[in-house]
């Protein structure tokens, strides 16, 4: 009876096609796993997410509370506050799934962080992936508005006055401000327009858009076939999948292994999230109270993937802001930090591809010790993002280390312009003498009278006498991927 049902589906789905296709190879390769990571996390995210949506009221229409918390019983206070108590406190298995959806989204921004710096760190975004890398970036900066409209929604004092940063900048953008700032948050922050309009954007636009670019990423990473590491003429010790021709790929097959990998990091991923819902209270609304326009909270913070942006707020000098000339359009410092800054990071991101550019294809990973000057510039990167975030909490280190915080400014300043290059220097100078070290994984080798070898030249496999296991150009139907 299989047979027949099996006959009656491949006569209609080709199946056999599809079982070939499940029988290609994926990279045996734990940090490759990081991708899956946060396509797992978003899973999380919509499924918590349409929890929260049964009963999340977006609106700040005053409605009076009866639940169980006992100092705002009978007060009229906004109905998303309400709401958001209400599931916190009152709903079975609320605490629980908000947790879970606050824990999955620093999860996703985390797991998209890393599995950017591995892509990076090892060239996979070079020809002919370039297009790929710049969909992901297209991810991470949706991923933090996703996180960012989330966070305002709760609609208590906390939350409203830390996204109304984000107000204010848009406010500061030269001509378009006023436009751009009703468009986005309806007017006033925070004002009954913006609930609703952060909330369409939170549950509707921007995960469709995720879902979207996820596709697209998805499918481009399917038709180029994952990068590899390039290895040399062992591949008979390791994992490897016999094409059949003589040729070898170091990896899982899709079906069934690399499934039950990826069926292990999904539940892996379920349990680490679950476990810190468990455990790890968030935002307590019911600590901060309704957004009260009258107070501000002491101490104002966004999420730890925007302190950098937060960091530039602090750290510019008043006298970087100016008049245009011969016009009365003002660039304020909250423009150059809230959009300028972060435009040129995010930019440098998009053009990276193009400014370590190869011409030939590359199917391999590169060793990030072999590669000096793109390695010190990740290293700097990741050391300019990393002080400009303690720059965001200068108040705070102004307090641990009982020193004002006119002069912890003034040292978080020299510290982000100086460290970086720091950083960064050491690092190619630590690599340098590596560059021109022989052997699997080097970006360019000095032979040839220094013409450059690419580090993906595949090193011939002995064993098969093919390239990399068969692993090159004229293999691209038989990549890692097959
Ligand atoms: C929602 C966010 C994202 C998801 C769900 C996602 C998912 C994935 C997955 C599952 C893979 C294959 C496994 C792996 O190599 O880790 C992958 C590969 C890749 N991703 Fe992402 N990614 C996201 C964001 C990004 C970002 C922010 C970048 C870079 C700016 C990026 C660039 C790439 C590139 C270039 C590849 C191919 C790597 C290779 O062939 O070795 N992705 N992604």
């Amino acid at each position: 009876m299989w047979d027949r049902i099996y006959g009656w589906l491949d006569g209609r789905f080709d199946l056999d096609d599809g079982s070939e296709f499940l029988g290609k190879a994926f990279p045996a390769e734990d940090s490759f796993l990081l991708g899956e990571v946060a396509l797992f996390t978003f899973f999380v995210l919509v499924l918590t997410g349409v929890f929260l949506g049964f009963f999340f009221e977006p609106s700040t229409t005053e409605v009076t509370y009866e639940g169980s918390v006992a100092q705002y019983q009978g007060q009229d206070l906004p109905a998303a506050f309400v709401s958001v108590l209400h599931i916190t406190y009152d709903i079975p298995y609320g605490m629980f799934l908000r947790r879970m959806h606050h824990w999955a989204a620093h999860f996703f921004v985390a797991s998209i962080g890393l599995h950017l710096l591995r892509v990076f760190f090892t060239g996979a975004y070079r020809n002919p992936r370039e297009l790929n890398w710049i969909v992901g970036g297209l991810l991470a900066v949706l991923a933090i508005f996703a996180a960012y409209t989330g966070y305002s929604l709760p609609f208590d004092e906390f939350a409203s006055t830390a996204t109304g940063i984000g107000y204010s900048i848009a406010k500061s953008v030269p001509v378009f401000g006023d436009v751009l700032s009703k468009i986005v948050f309806g007017g006033q922050y925070p004002s009954s327009a913006t609930v609703p309009r952060f909330y369409f954007l939170h549950v509707f636009a921007i995960p469709v858009a995720i879902m979207g670019l996820i596709g697209v990423h998805m499918a481009i990473l399917i038709r180029q076939k994952h990068t590899e590491a390039p290895r040399s003429d062992d591949v008979a010790g390791e994992l490897t999948i016999d094409r059949g021709d003589d040729t070898y790929v170091v990896g899982l097959p899709a079906f069934p292994n690399q499934t039950a990998v990826s069926v292990v990091v999904f539940f892996l991923t379920l349990a680490s999230v679950s476990l810190l819902a468990g455990f790890l209270p968030v935002h307590n609304v019911a600590e901060y109270g309704p957004n009260d326009p009258a107070s501000t909270p002491g101490l104002i913070m966004p999420d730890w993937f925007l302190m950098w942006v937060f960091g530039f707020l602090k750290l510019m000098p008043s006298w970087t802001s100016f008049t245009v000339p011969f016009t009365d359009i003002h660039v304020s410092t909250e423009f150059l930090s809230g959009i300028v800054l972060p435009g040129i990071v995010f930019g440098a991101m998009f053009l990276w591809p193009f400014i370590d550019y190869r011409e030939e294809p590359t199917h391999f990973t590169v060793d990030p010790m072999r590669r000096p000057w793109q390695t010190a510039v990740g290293v700097a990167g990741v050391t300019f993002i990393m002080v400009a975030s303690l720059a965001g909490m200068n108040n705070i280190l102004a307090e641990v280390v009982h020193t004002p915080t006119g002069t912890i400014n003034t040292i978080l300043l020299a510290s982000v312009l100086l460290y970086p290059l720091v950083a960064g220097g050491i690092t190619y100078v630590v690599l340098r003498g590596n560059d021109s070290a022989a052997g699997p994984g080097r970006e360019e080798a000095a032979a040839d009278g220094g013409s450059s070898v690419a580090a993906d030249d595949p090193p011939v496999n002995e064993e098969t006498d093919s390239p990399q296991g068969g692993r090159s150009d004229d293999a691209r139907g038989g990549g890692p991927d097959d």
